[in-house]
């Protein structure tokens, strides 16, 4: 996820983009760009925040410019890989957010039709085809250019001779802004917000040609009249998106995050990872080591992994890692971790390199630390995380172990077959869940009161309740444990009782049973009962005394559908206590300490 903007119209562009730039800083701010028309097309850019690039730009005249905050994905934040890129004349400049998926194989085309590229983005691969096609009309050549491309974009098109900006989008945000003899472009409203609460929003599929006096929008070929909307969010509302907390915004998220993550995987020509690359013999087990949610990640990682891959696997905690046994030479090892910066998880990752161990590190932030240790990075996209609390990062984590193991599952093809359908479903499933979420808002009402509260479950649901039991701790400051089912007869049971609730992580996969008969015993000793179940359980109402209904899902994906709705209750529970949702009391983002 990345900020992008364009400004043309009667005043100086270049203070206008950086200031914009600077409010889109929340949705990335590895590194920075801006081109101006002027004439020709000058560009500036480098990995550094606006601020830094603000200190060091010449003062550039012109009145139409486009700029870019950047989340990196493909190439690591750096001056040839940050935004705007160029195609070879330099005449046309773009800034883009999104995901190209087939960039590899049009670059080599485009390399074997001369054309040189400067940076190892997918995305210089857009100007370069614009430059391909290119007659005299810039609309023409990125209608043309767009045919080619498969993957999300939102985009911003400059020309030096030609006083207009060409945008266009698909499956990624993108605004214009309407002013008196000027317009704007934008990734998100919170940029223009100090120039005009005045805006079209962009559907996918339509390009719009925007100049000083006009603004001219197409989907294929026909032209649009778009309404006009009156926006009254203040810039922090707006970065927000209109949700009231970073965390129930990156929450809604998870669709587009797990899509985007498979959309990678599923794109990619080579597996993920090669395993290979982990051990020269074939590997007996897996180590998995993280900290916190990726930690619970992990745990998931290890049932996955014994259940598809058929070898037995493990996770630990980074912070302990230290004290262990080095892996055998056959032990594929992989840590997790969403920032990339965790002080615990490098230290363990550099402990095993030390020992000549081949580390691969799944990640979401490109070119962290982590991923320099690493003998392999597999990136997800969950884009920028603002709140403390992870939530997409932990489900785009779990997409990253679930094509890990599919990659080198030992399942049948039909099996295979049907869980990457199943795979493919879940952004649809999740949405579900989003959409009920009123109903765990109501739980929450009821859960809010508690100071005391256990979360249960049994094999792969097991780190779900570690997880469920995290997230009400970290924002709700409710003391909350997980627990195998199976161990509350074995202690906690002395703490059950009317004033200690348990919510039981339930999907009628083949712990069920043993789960069912643990519900009994838990409501025999008077703790009230919160059910996460899958739809079509007629039964389990007549223990719980409230159930949260999930979409039914195949037993091995059923973590990614728990533990969205155990997020929403995490956060309605800490809304209901008037808590301070996305910076927690003596929580940081990432644990750079040991
Ligand atoms: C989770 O909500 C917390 N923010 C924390 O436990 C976090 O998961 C942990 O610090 C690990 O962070 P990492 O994934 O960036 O390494």
């Amino acid at each position: 996820m990345c900020g992008i903007i364009g400004y043309i119209g009667e005043r100086q562009a270049q203070p206008i983009l950086l200031n914009c730039m600077a409010r889109l800083e929340y949705r990335g701010y590895d590194s920075s760009g801006l081109a101006m028309a002027s004439g020709n097309i000058e560009v500036y850019k480098d990995s550094v925040r606006v601020n830094e690039l603000a200190k060091r730009l010449p003062k550039i005249e012109g009145t139409a410019g486009i700029g870019h905050t950047r989340w990196a994905t493909h190439g690591e934040p750096s001056q040839a890989n940050a935004h705007p890129h160029c195609d070879c004349t330099g005449n046309i400049a773009l800034v883009h957010n999104g995901v190209i998926h087939n960039f590899r194989k049009l670059r080599e085309q485009l390399t074997a039709e001369g054309h040189n590229f400067t940076s190892e983005t997918d995305t210089e691969v857009i100007p370069h085809l614009i430059e391909k096609y290119y007659q005299g009309n810039l609309e023409k050549a990125v209608e043309a250019a767009l045919l080619e491309i498969e993957g999300s974009y939102a985009l911003v098109v400059l020309r030096a001779d030609e006083p207009k900006l060409v945008v266009a989008r698909r499956d990624s945000p993108l605004i214009i802004g309407l002013g008196d003899r000027e317009n704007f472009v934008a990734s998100d409203v919170p940029a223009i917000l100090d120039y005009t609460n005045r805006v079209i929003y962009l559907e996918d599929g339509e390009i719009a040609v925007v100049t000083k006096d006009d603004i001219q929008v197409r989907q294929n070929g026909r032209k649009l009249v778009k309404k006009e909307h009156q926006v009254s969010w203040s810039i922090e509302d707006a970065q927000k998106g209109g949700y009231q907390h970073f965390m129930l915004k990156e929450i809604h998220e998870q669709p587009k995050v797990i899509r985007d993550t498979l959309g990678d995987y599923i794109s990619m020509v080579e597996p993920i990872v090669n395993f290979s690359a982990l051990s020269s013999a074939p590997l007996e087990d897996m180590l998995f080591i993280a900290c916190g949610t990726s930690y619970h990640a992990a745990l998931v990682g290890k049932y996955i992994i014994e259940e598809l891959v058929k070898i037995p696997a493990r996770g630990e905690l980074a912070s302990e890692f230290n004290y262990f046994q080095q892996p055998s030479a056959r032990t594929g090892v992989v840590a997790i971790t969403q920032s990339g910066e965790t002080a615990d998880t490098l230290s363990a990752m550099k402990r095993l390199k030390g020992a000549g161990k081949k580390v691969i590190v799944i990640s979401n932030v490109v070119s962290s630390s982590a991923s320099r240790i690493a003998d392999q990075t597999i990136y997800v996209r969950a884009g920028p995380e603002i709140s403390v609390a992870a939530t997409k990062s932990f489900t785009a984590q779990l997409m990253a172990l679930y094509w890990l193991a599919l990659s080198y599952s030992n399942v049948d093809i039909s099996r295979l077959d049907s869980l990457v359908t199943e795979l493919r479903q879940l952004p649809h499933k999740v949405q579900q869940i989003l959409d009920n979420e009123e109903a765990i808002a109501k739980c929450a009402e009821y859960l809010s009161k508690y100071d005391n509260v256990f979360f249960i479950g049994r094999g792969i649901s097991f780190p779900v309740a570690l997880e469920g039991a995290l997230k009400l701790k970290e924002v709700s400051y409710i003391h909350a444990e997980g627990y195998a089912a199976g161990e509350l007869k074995h202690g906690p049971f002395a703490l059950l009782g009317v004033n200690t609730p348990v919510i039981a992580i339930a999907p009628q996969d083949d712990t069920y049973k043993s789960m069912f008969t643990n519900i009994k015993e838990i409501k025999a000793r008077k703790s009230p009962l919160i059910a996460l179940a899958e739809e079509g359980n007629e039964t389990i109402g007549e223990m719980a005394d409230l159930v949260i209904t999930v979409p039914k899902t195949e037993p091995i994906f059923s973590p990614v559908a728990n533990v969205v709705a155990l997020q929403l209750l995490a956060y309605y529970t800490a809304k209901q206590r008037g808590c301070p949702i996305d910076m927690p009391r003596n929580l940081a983002k990432s644990v750079t300490v040991e």
